[in-house]
């Protein structure tokens, strides 16, 4: 499957643009790390461009994202792909198969909380931003309140990296894509 099917099928569902950046910033941190894993970037950048494709039309946990597989499926999308597009979804339960499902729940929510960290910023710079500082908006309830602390932590955790360090491959892996997210490389 290639990518321009991907983005195709994301612009079949997701109409609002805050959907598809979010996409976009997933699949820029997906691709890091399958270039650091040694694994196949054009997947790994498809399973985060899609992962929340169907967001817009099944915004619950009963629909989001079990249902959008089905359609993915009818749509030719290989099995390997819909599996860690559910593995996004820790209520869901599933075991996972291999570091690319691991990969997508690290990433998933971490590139959302650092982008809304580098858009306070004064010079909304990626390359700026410290773990500490992320980590100090981390313990802020009131900020980015609907980002689960616990998805944050666990995701780098499951993918075996520390904190931190994911914080700062999360920023890097989205310098490339900031025109897109409104901020700064
Ligand atoms: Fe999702
Ligand atoms: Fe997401």
């Amino acid at each position: 499957m290639q990518r321009d099917r991907a983005w195709e099928i994301l612009g079949e569902f997701a109409r609002e643009e805050r959907t598809r950046r979010h996409g976009v910033a997933v699949e820029a941190v997906m691709r890091a790390y399958a270039r650091k894993h040694g694994q196949d970037e054009e997947k790994w950048g498809i399973v985060g461009l899609l992962h929340d494709f169907d967001w817009e039309i099944h915004p619950t946990e009963e629909l989001h994202p079990k249902e959008g597989s089905k359609l993915l499926a009818a749509r030719g999308v290989p099995e390997d792909v819909r599996y860690a597009i559910l593995c996004h979804a820790p209520f869901l339960g599933l075991a996972y198969t291999q570091d690319m499902d691991r990969a997508i729940y690290a990433a998933d929510e971490m590139a959302g909380f650092v982008i809304a960290c580098t858009l306070v910023r004064p010079d909304k710079s990626l390359a700026s931003l410290k773990p500490s500082s992320v980590k100090k908006k981390m313990k802020d309830k009131a900020f980015a309140r609907s980002v689960s602390r616990d998805d944050l932590r666990n995701g780098a955790a499951d993918l075996g990296v520390d904190l931190d360090e994911h914080i700062l491959f999360v920023a890097e892996a989205l310098a490339p894509v900031a025109g897109q997210l409104g901020v700064n490389p």
